[in-house]
């Protein structure tokens, strides 16, 4: 039986080795602090000839203490032992300072590598569906405490190696000093390991339970900020704020837990061995045999001193572990994506090279989950460069899901999804998605400038940024800004009305050519005007390639080649608009 599960063990195992791999300074940093512990056990040791001459016993010809000032060029003597002893506590110092700012300079490179690795997982290589499982908190809590927590547990390991050393350098010192002192502490390493037991295991369980307790919280948090006009105006301001309270404190009380269980394990061997002691000597002890011993047992009660903290450090340290394994579990999954991503690139997908000229969905059925209702049922239909089209039906058929399906964001469950007659699921996402853009239903705003919002990190000139502006409308409006574009949108575009960040996200799509251009209800939000200003700019623009619309609106609906009518069960019906309506 084990503390630590053998899983958790392997896992353990793999995530240092891949430090290792990613920062060899490690090796370097634990090996210094080994050293560094040596060092202080020398330290202490040089102390023993002091006190046998304190105590005026001689040092013997050809022992130990003799031999080595003498092999050094000293005389063996108070001095050379005084400043022996000063000279390895100096390096002592320095040498732990010295792993402890390195430790640091790690532990902190490493909450970065374990945050952006978790950042990179989720935007580049996790589904859309992995995603979805899990709440907003999850994510938030893996890249931020989770990520810290693993990294402790790297710098926790990088103590344990050095204070297991020394405490085991400790144990053989005093039993080279006397055996049966040391059979002592023997039974009462055995006696505390087994006091505990539940308490490692306990740690275990409370770090789990901290765990999803902190994405819990940090889901309300970030809910109760995004939702905020809704939580207002339904006057749910006591109800998300009494909850946030309740969860709080639960998470404090985790926490206290956790931190109460390492405390109080951690003196546990001092009181165990101080009671031993008191007991021995009331009981044993003759006053003429502590007077006789009394050098030995002044070293051996520093020694003793020293290494009751120094168990409870390793503790200490060994139970914040055991606590945190579950963070490094998930963060050790993040890494896990990263690399197989990496090594599934060895297989690249094929680009998309020419312009889309034709899409076609043939007999594709999908739902978002084996127990949920299927979304489309057998659904074919096709798009080809040179018409516009709409996707019409009522709320909830699948309009949307069409979209989701040709960007590759989930998979049919069967048919097949032909992009220039090739199958999509052989072609790369990116390039997929460089030649298909979509302006979304609802319009994310980020919190940066009105230029960085329409550019997205994606090449073009401020000037270009003016033109999608002005396509859309808006340019007259951003240049009353302060700054106009270089306006910062508040969080969630809060400062921009519900049309203008409609046609934001508008203008975003516009910006760059794209061979298909698909507008999810972009518009609905608009006036007539603005409306009908809009699409007699994009329609002529848009003549030779691909054009979409999902729209209920009959004003959209009769300008374009094609409607398409999906019913809930994906059943879909297409008709071609009369002449009279179409333009
Ligand atoms: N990401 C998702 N995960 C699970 N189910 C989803 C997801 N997105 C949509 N659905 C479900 O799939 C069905 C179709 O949704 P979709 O968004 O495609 O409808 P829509 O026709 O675009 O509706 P609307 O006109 O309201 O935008 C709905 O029943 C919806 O609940
Ligand atoms: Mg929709």
């Amino acid at each position: 039986m084990s503390i630590i599960p053998k899983t958790q063990l392997a896992l353990l195992r793999n995530l240092v080795a891949y430090v290792v791999r990613i920062r060899p300074d490690a090796i370097a940093t634990t090996i210094l602090g080994v050293v560094s512990s040596a060092m202080e056990l020398a330290a202490l040791t040089s102390l023993i000839p002091l006190s046998q001459l304190a105590g005026h016993q001689a040092i013997r010809d050809g022992s130990f203490w003799h031999r080595m000032p003498m092999a050094l060029g000293f005389l063996p003597g108070v001095k050379f032992y005084a400043m022996m002893f000063l000279l390895l506590l100096l390096l002592r110092t320095i040498t732990q300072t010295a792993a402890g700012v390195l430790t640091q300079h790690l532990n902190r490179n490493l909450i970065a590598h374990f945050s952006a690795r978790t950042l990179e997982a989720l935007v580049h290589h996790l589904t859309f569906a992995q995603v979805q499982k899990e709440s907003i908190g999850h994510f938030v809590t893996l890249a931020g405490d989770e990520a810290n927590r693993a990294a402790q547990i790297i710098a926790a390991l990088m103590k344990l190696v050095p204070l297991v050393a020394l405490f085991l350098l400790y144990i053989a010192t005093i039993v080279i000093q006397s055996w049966k002192f040391g059979a002592g502490l023997f039974v009462f390493i055995f006696v505390t390991v087994l006091c505990l037991w539940g308490a490692f295991r306990k740690s275990h369980a409370l770090g789990q339970r901290q765990q999803v307790e902190s994405r819990s919280l940090n889901t309300h948090f970030i809910e109760s900020l995004s939702g905020l006009r809704t939580v207002r105006s339904l006057t749910g301001e006591q109800f998300v704020s009494m909850r946030y309270d309740q969860m709080i404190r639960a998470y404090a009380r985790t926490c206290f837990s956790i931190d109460a269980l390492n405390q109080i394990s951690s003196t546990m061997p001092t009181v165990l061995l101080v009671s031993g002691l008191l007991i021995a000597v009331s009981q044993f002890a003759t006053p003429e045999w502590l007077t006789g011993f009394l050098p030995a047992i002044m070293v051996g009660a520093m020694m003793v001193l020293r290494l009751l903290p120094l168990a409870g450090q390793t503790l200490d340290v060994a139970m914040r572990l055991t606590a945190d394994l579950k963070a490094a579990e998930n963060i050790s999954e993040m890494l896990e994506v990263v690399k197989s991503a990496a090594t599934l690139k060895a297989s690249p997908l094929l680009n998309l090279e020419e312009p889309i000229t034709h899409i076609a969905f043939d007999n594709v059925s999908f739902r978002y989950s084996e127990d949920t209702l299927p979304v489309l049922d057998r659904f074919s239909v096709a798009f080809e460069a040179g018409k516009s089209y709409a996707i019409t039906g009522p709320s909830g058929s699948g309009k949307s899901s069409v979209v989701d399906l040709l960007l590759k964001f989930f998979q049919p469950q069967s048919g097949t999804i032909l992009v220039n007659g090739r199958n999509v699921a052989t072609l790369s996402d990116t390039s997929l998605r460089q030649r298909i853009v979509l302006a979304e239903q609802a319009v994310r705003i980020f919190y940066d400038t009105v230029q960085h919002n329409i550019l997205f990190g994606r090449d073009g000139a401020p000037v270009d940024v003016l033109d999608a502006l002005e396509t859309v409308g808006l340019r007259d409006f951003i240049a009353t800004l302060p700054d106009a574009e270089l306006t910062l949108l508040n969080f969630q575009g809060s400062n921009f009305s519900g049309g203008q960040r409609q046609r934001v996200g508008l203008a975003r799509a516009l910006l760059h050519p794209s061979d298909v251009l698909i507008l999810d209800e972009s518009t609905s939000a608009l006036d007539h005007k603005t409306r009908e200003k809009i699409l007699s700019t994009i329609l002529p623009c848009y003549r030779d390639r691909i054009l979409i619309f999902i729209a209920h609106d009959p004003a959209i609906l009769a300008r374009v080649d094609e409607v398409i009518h999906l019913q809930p069960s994906g059943t879909e019906e297409i008709h071609k608009p009369l002449p009279a309506m179409a333009r």
